[in-house]
């Protein structure tokens, strides 16, 4: 690889931002034909030093060089024309166009007098949708799309250039197995054309599944780069966060209380049905299943967001009914949703009210709502949780994907509830963090609380739970004691091996 011309370096980068310095003087190489890993905690700079390379956002120190010739990014659609192509953290699509306007924006093709030459627009779109082997085609309204097809769709539009070098931030977050498996077949297609792939992941199975290289980024520094055949997990970690992690089993022993919450046969229209289990305080009860199991769509009836269609609730052995999120919160449920973005956070707004908005009922003293109580709630969990933030003045949109989820953490923690449901909870959450926060759920439960965790990473659920709910189809298949489960009696049951015998 050394006598190779790099497909694109960056070198000395520095990038500032009021109160941050979220790039210091990073270097950065990618060769033609490589998939190269970029990893660092939550905060680290990734996004940021992809942004400067995608020509989002400025640097205030440093070059760029494509093939060794220095160059400027001047903005994304600059940085595109030169073969460098972003899919972003957080996808960009226009819901309410077509496919094909969405990947043509900004450059439709044109006949004379201007018009848009619809026909060329859809047979040069359906064309590279074919080489994908998506299953829409460009007339489709990209808000109908699911997730990982509306990936597709920014890959696609990644496509309508010969690329150099191609950037992923954090693109299996929201996929399922299947979905990875076709990612994963685009990224190794990607490189045997000789392009530069950039992964930027902080799930280490799929680092050293498909990538050459790793970079590390600390604190907005370089840390080194690894090849990825000749290093380990360890390795990585220790350069990401500066320390060994101790990633056995946290043995809390500590001691189960009464029954804090008790379904029974809870069924919601298709959605899940003759759902039955307990959670006592003191104890955590994992919900694993694969995606579409009912897992989700149980907590948010739990949470007031869905009507049962049959089946009671119990809290503290008194049957309630549950109307709305407000009516949960009064009677001590709390739900950490699955989605930040739609249901968890106001991006526009500053990290203390973000944190301290479900409450500021019952901290208004008169009409004055206590400013003070509500910095030190934020200040107590930004200590406990590690939110990386200059001050509780930022806006939330403007911290890490990472960190983000952690104010939503910190929210929900904050109300002390009962019982605790979280959904995904360490999604885009990078290894120390995750262990931070499975840490934390596990003290939660030490306190008394009863803690649902629901999750599709298998090690997270073996490692937080006391009790796993097994769940296929909207239906619980079994259910294990921390003692009993293993790992291939855990995949028969969510797969749904045996699931005729239940029904
Ligand atoms: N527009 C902005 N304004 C202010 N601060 C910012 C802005 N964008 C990023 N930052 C800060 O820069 C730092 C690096 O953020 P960045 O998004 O690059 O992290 P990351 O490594 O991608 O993290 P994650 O794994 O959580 O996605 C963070 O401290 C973040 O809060
Ligand atoms: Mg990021």
């Amino acid at each position: 690889m050394t006598d190779q011309t790099p497909a694109l370096r960056l070198e000395g980068i520095v990038k500032t931002f009021p109160g941050v310095r979220a790039l210091d003087g990073v270097s950065f190489t990618v060769m033609p034909g490589e998939v190269h890993a970029l990893m660092g905690e939550n905060g680290a700079g990734k996004s940021t030093l992809m942004k400067v390379l995608g020509g989002i956002l400025a640097p205030n120190e440093g070059q760029i060089f494509i093939e060794e010739q220095p160059t400027i990014m001047s903005s994304p659609m600059n940085a595109k024309a030169k073969g460098v192509v972003f899919i972003h953290q957080e996808l960009s699509l226009a819901d309410e166009l077509s496919v094909a306007e969405n990947i043509w924006l900004g450059e439709l093709p044109k006949k004379s007098f201007g018009r848009v030459d619809w026909t060329k627009l859809y047979d040069e779109t359906d064309a590279i949708l074919k080489t994908l082997n998506v299953g829409f085609d460009a007339r489709k309204r990209v808000g109908d799309l699911s997730i990982a097809n509306q990936q597709m769709v920014e890959i696609a539009r990644a496509l309508t250039v010969e690329p150099r070098a191609v950037i992923f931030d954090e693109p299996t977050a929201s996929l399922t197995d299947a979905e990875k498996v076709v990612l994963f077949e685009v990224i190794s297609d990607l490189q045997s054309r000789g392009v530069g792939v950039i992964y930027i992941s902080h799930r280490m199975e799929e680092i050293f599944k498909i990538t050459d290289r790793i970079s590390v980024l600390r604190d907005g520094q370089y840390r080194g780069t690894l090849n990825t055949a000749e290093t380990n997990e360890e390795e990585v970690t220790h350069l990401m966060i500066g320390r060994t992690l101790d990633l056995s089993r946290n043995a809390v022993t500590h001691e189960m209380g009464e029954v804090a919450l008790e379904v029974r046969s809870l069924s919601c229209g298709d959605l899940f049905s003759d759902v039955s289990f307990t959670v006592r305080r003191g104890e955590v009860v994992g919900f694993y299943g694969l995606v579409g199991a009912g897992r989700t769509e149980i907590a948010e009836t739990l949470f007031g967001l869905r009507e049962p269609s049959s089946g009671t609730i119990h809290l503290g052995g008194e049957e309630v009914t549950i109307n709305s999120p407000a009516d949960a919160i009064k009677r001590g449920i709390s739900l950490v949703p699955e989605d930040r973005k739609g249901q968890g956070l106001i991006l526009g707004m500053n990290c203390r009210d973000n944190m301290t908005l479900p409450q500021v009922s019952d901290l208004t003293a008169g009409p004055f709502v206590s400013d003070g109580a509500e910095v030190a709630i934020f200040d107590q969990y930004r200590d406990k949780l590690d939110i990386r933030t200059p001050g509780w003045r930022q806006t939330v949109g403007n911290l890490s994907g990472g960190n983000q989820q952690k104010i939503v953490i910190g929210k929900w923690l904050s109300m002390r509830p009962e019982v605790l449901i979280v959904d995904e909870p360490t999604r885009g959450i990078d290894v120390g963090s995750k262990s931070e926060i499975h840490n934390l759920i596990r003290e939660l439960a030490s306190q008394g609380y009863a803690v649902i965790v629901i999750s599709s990473e298998m090690p997270e659920v073996l490692h937080v739970s006391d009790r796993i709910v097994a769940m296929f189809s909207g239906r619980v298949m079994r259910e294990f004691t921390a003692e009993e489960v293993t790992e291939d009696s855990l995949i028969q049951a969510i797969s749904g091996i045996g699931a005729d015998k239940v029904a």
